[in-house]
């Protein structure tokens, strides 16, 4: 059922708070720009601690906004509808917080909050009825390859019951923003989460978490210093989905390049593998049992932008779009990493408490391309096995 949050008034334009003008503040800006050219968004507010950051509207944006260093002088104003919180993580829970109790609709990216208690206080305020909305990056469950691989694995079930997964997300981190090296930080949090989303939202609800994590550099050059890293850079993460169906998840700021797909589904009856990355999807590629090898399905939106969220969130206000990105979900991946930690921490498996539903798509409006190109290599190396 579509939920227009506060049983609001349809509209025709959202009024958009950001804070937080770093890094991540440029992808997104490329999509403001074009919300704002189809005149579905329009700029009220910006904020960042950093006053320098100002700048960084009119070279992303091409206009200036009332600009602010403290964020509540953005959440409270009466001309803003919805706020993109972009900041370094330890923010993130106070912010969108603060925002959502000022009646704000919330895009926050990932994690929601570092805490689990304040991430559940977000999903029970997002809950309550009437209340805004609240979207949780990643957004990789929006993606159309995510979409298709989920319409055949999930609702068709052409590879089976999914027995066991491997999937993998680094890089050799950033050099930007010591706090990704200190509390709060770290790649499991900035990187594994979109693996585990993608697993989660495909095998259903991870019942206990084990983990190895460590230190493998130990300092780093981060805005021109050099810095002692204080969180783990380097994670091996299994997931227990119960009855037996397990899945590994390769994370850290230790991994300076890959050919390997995001994610392996191994199901009983075949296998899937998206390729590319979960946030920027290269196709998929599937062997059925029933047939001769693996066949390859092209990217299906090659032009699918990662920070799409916010065009959903968007969706969702102007048309009265379901919301296919549930807190719920998010906080389920929070909650699974966190006990990654206490895993790696403790030598222990954590037990998980939280469950999530079936993604809340519409199976009918998924499309999903029948024919494939056939990859011969491997048709040739299986014939001669
Ligand atoms: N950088 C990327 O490519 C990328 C991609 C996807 C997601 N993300 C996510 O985006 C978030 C931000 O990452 P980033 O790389 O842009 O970090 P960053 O350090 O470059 O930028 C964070 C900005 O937030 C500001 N800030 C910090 N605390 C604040 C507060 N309380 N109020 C207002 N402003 C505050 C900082 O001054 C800084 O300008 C993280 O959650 C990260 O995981 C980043």
């Amino acid at each position: 059922m579509s939920k227009r949050a506060g049983g609001e008034e349809p509209r025709s334009k959202v009024r958009l708070g950001v804070i937080g003008l770093g890094s991540v503040f440029e992808p997104y800006a490329a999509l403001v720009r074009d919300l704002m050219h189809e005149g579905r968004v329009e700029l009220a507010a910006t904020c960042d601690v950093a006053s320098d950051r100002a700048a960084r509207v009119r070279r992303f944006l091409g206009q200036d906004a009332p600009f602010s260093t403290d964020y509540r002088d953005v959440v409270e104003r009466d001309d803003v509808d919805a706020v993109l919180v972009l900041t370094a993580m330890p923010s993130h829970g106070e912010i969108a917080a603060a925002a959502l109790d000022a009646g704000k609709h919330v895009l926050v990216e990932k994690p929601m909050s570092i805490h689990l208690e304040e991430a559940a206080e977000l999903v029970a305020k997002a809950a309550a009825a009437g209340s805004p909305l609240l979207v949780c990056a990643p957004h990789v469950v929006l993606s159309p390859t995510y979409r298709a691989l989920w319409k055949r694995i999930v609702d068709d079930a052409e590879i089976g019951t999914i027995l066991t997964a491997r999937a993998r997300y680094g890089w050799s981190g950033p050099t930007w923003g010591r706090w990704y090296y200190e509390t709060g930080g770290g790649p499991l949090f900035d990187l594994g989460v979109y693996n585990i989303t993608s697993l989660t939202g495909l095998m259903g609800s991870v019942l206990r978490v084990a983990a190895l994590a460590g230190t493998a550099v130990a300092e780093r050059q981060v805005d021109g210093e050099v810095i002692e890293v204080q969180n783990f850079d380097n994670y091996q993460v299994l997931l227990d989905f119960g009855e037996g169906r397990l899945a590994a998840v390769t994370t850290g700021f230790t991994m300076s390049d890959y050919r390997s797909p995001a994610f392996e589904l191994y199901g009983d009856l075949g296998v899937a593998q998206m390729l590319g990355d979960d946030w920027a999807p290269q196709g998929y590629e599937m062997s059925l049992a029933d047939t001769a090898g693996w066949t390859i399905y092209g990217e299906a939106d090659a032009a699918w932008p990662w920070t799409a969220g916010l065009r959903h969130l968007v969706d969702c206000l102007i048309d009265g779009d379901d919301l296919l990105i549930r807190p719920e979900h998010a906080y389920h991946c929070l909650e699974i990493m966190v006990a990654a930690e206490a895993a790696a921490a403790t030598g222990e498996a954590q037990t998980i408490s939280s469950r999530i539903d079936p993604l809340p798509y519409d199976p009918d409006s998924i499309y999903v391309q029948r024919s494939g190109k056939l990859d011969h290599d491997h048709r040739i190396r299986r014939h001669r096995d």
